[in-house]
């Protein structure tokens, strides 16, 4: 196992905090987070104790996928802030100590990209349209689209062109987003520019969006959708990951990231990469080599029930995924396209749930019912949310942490129809409600109007009444508050995550998980409700724990609960 040694590594054990700059600090109080918002909590960034910030997209941007509809890859929005403001808070940020990674989204632009908006006016034919996924479509007067595919986000994934001739362009989310040609040079010389634009002005990495499906083949038969979705379903499980697929997943993406790599290697630290990639397991190492990317999310935990013996199953395939390659783990129990885990965990467990939680249709209904059937247990959600996040932040490799799961903040759900923004809730018809409940922008004080997020318009997503009771100036009063949970977990992880090295001591049987770290650091937790005794923790100094009551060293850990020990 590598050891942590000079700057160069500083990703493999890091914590991320990851921004989504919309919601999450407004300075000039116009109801949308920017980039000075950001700058004004550096302190509380800091003394959180992150490694690392990845900032999503503050480009500019119409706002259809909450500025994943890329209009300019090298600007600021004006909605969000200038240049100068992005260089003030890298530098802010440089001065404690935490690095910056931004998201790069090269799978689709936004149809106001320049690039889209020449391809519509060049014409059938043109050059300027082979930058893009444009087809003739079917029929007589061609007004059928050229294949019967579903867009992630629901609806058709083609779209006419709009200027009458016949087209259609490829959509693999909204039609809003349409997705690059990327056998087209001109693409890849663009985001070698994009790449470098960013490295220049001091950013530390990237975090790469849809990283498995930039590369397609569209020549030849194209399958029907119903063929298409039974062989994504083969691919996404270990088996059959190699199966050829027209869109994802295909060997060729890798000749970019090699490219890519290049780039980053003219960097001193070299500028790091981890690709969000939705790919079997046994995949995952292609985009996590050094060669490529060199790390990517594993969103398995994130898929797991809350289950001792789940998380040891995921955890050893996780592992065993990154040591194929010269990675590192990263571990993410939420992000802004999930329902956030405190929320999670107040529902039963469910059966089957190896698939994306957004889509899996329990939790889909549960949200379509506004959490009513079953009703969310909130308490029992936010303490497995505590020991769930300890566990992971014992483990060896990196962590992601989303900004408002400090806090323990669960999902908003009582937001109105009108007020919804994300594309899944109007391309569904209201089917799938959608991401927007993880994106409400978090409270910094519980007497502040808008909770603190910002001096005066109302927050861009309505922040409900009840926010103002996991405000930061609330939990940091509380000394056994979640905030002040993850403090002190990241103040001790730094001076326990030295070498990548994890041994089992139980694995999942049952409900408890122990491992044992360098140094004489141990992880327990007990994932069932009742306490149990152990005799293998009997004595040992307690770190730290996740649960409210204190812990005594009689050998007993209390239910749904992680500790971290000492020995010797
Ligand atoms: C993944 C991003 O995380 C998500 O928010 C976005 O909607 C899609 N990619 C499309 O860019
Ligand atoms: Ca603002």
């Amino acid at each position: 196992m590598l050891q942590k040694t000079s700057d160069a590594d500083w990703w493999r054990q890091a914590v991320v905090y990851q921004i989504y700059p919309r919601s999450f600090a407004d300075a000039n109080g116009d109801g949308i987070g920017d980039l000075k918002g950001i700058t004004s909590r550096v302190p509380y960034l800091e003394s959180l104790g992150v490694d690392a910030v990845w900032l999503s997209p503050f480009y500019p941007s119409a706002l259809k996928d909450g500025g994943y509809d890329v209009a300019d890859y090298r600007d600021v929005d004006p909605k969000i802030g200038t240049l100068a403001d992005f260089d003030e808070m890298l530098s802010a940020l440089k001065t404690v100590g935490i690095k910056v990674m931004v998201d790069i989204v090269p799978n689709h632009s936004s149809d106001d990209h320049e690039w889209f908006q020449d391809a519509l006016k060049a014409g059938k034919g043109s050059k300027e349209r082979e930058r893009y996924i444009f087809r003739d479509g079917l029929g007589p007067n061609k007004d059928q689209p050229p294949t019967d595919w579903k867009s992630v986000f629901g609806g058709p994934s083609w779209s006419p062109s709009g200027v009458n001739d016949g087209q259609w362009y490829y959509h693999m989310f909204d039609n809003s987003q349409p997705d690059w040609n990327w056998d087209h040079p001109d693409v890849r010389d663009d985001f070698i520019k994009t790449l470098k634009f960013w490295g220049d002005r001091g950013v530390s990495g990237f975090r790469i969006d849809v990283a498995h499906a930039l590369t397609k083949d569209m020549s030849g038969d194209l399958p029907k959708w119903e063929d298409l979705v039974k062989l994504t379903h083969q691919k996404l499980s270990n088996g059959n990951a190699d199966l050829v697929h027209p869109l994802l997943d295909r060997d060729e993406v890798q000749d970019i990231y090699k490219s890519w790599r290049q780039v980053f290697n003219q960097y001193d630290p070299p500028l790091i990469a981890v690709a969000e990639c939705w790919v079997a397991p046994d995949r995952k190492h292609l985009y996590a080599s050094s060669e490529g990317l060199g790390q990517a999310f594993s969103f398995d935990i994130l898929l797991c029930n809350y289950d001792a013996k789940e998380y040891v199953d995921c955890i050893k395939h996780s592992l065993k995924g990154s040591s194929l390659t010269d990675s590192s783990t990263t571990w993410v129990l939420s992000n802004h396209d999930v329902i956030r885990h405190a929320s999670r965990f107040a529902m039963p467990n469910v059966e089957n749930n190896k698939n994306h939680p957004l889509v899996i249709e329990a939790v889909n209904k549960w949200l379509v019912n506004k959490f009513q059937d079953p009703k969310p247990d909130v308490k029992t959600g936010l303490r497995r949310a505590r020991a769930a996040t300890l566990m992971i932040l014992g483990l060896p490799g990196s962590t992601y942490v989303y900004q408002g799961e400090e806090l323990g903040l669960p999902e908003v759900v009582d937001i109105p129809d009108d007020k919804r923004q994300d594309p899944t809730f109007f391309r569904t018809e209201a089917k799938e409600i959608g991401r927007d409940g993880c994106r409400v922008p978090i409270p910094w004080k519980a007497d502040a109007k808008n909770f603190g997020y910002g001096p005066d318009a109302p927050a861009h997503l309505p922040q409900p009444e009840w926010l103002g009771k996991y405000a930061v100036d609330v939990e940091e009063k509380d000394a056994k508050s979640t905030l002040n949970l993850y403090r002190k977990a990241l103040r001790l992880r730094k001076q326990l995550q030295t070498a990548e090295e994890l041994e089992w001591v139980q694995e999942g049987e049952d409900g408890i998980l122990h491992y044992k770290r360098p140094d004489g650091w141990e992880v327990v937790m007990n994932s069932g409700k009742e306490a149990v005794e152990l005799p293998t923790i009997k004595g040992k100094k307690v770190l730290i724990t996740s649960s409210l009551e204190e812990l005594k060293d009689d050998g007993k850990l209390a239910g749904e609960t992680t500790v971290w020990l000492k020995s010797g």
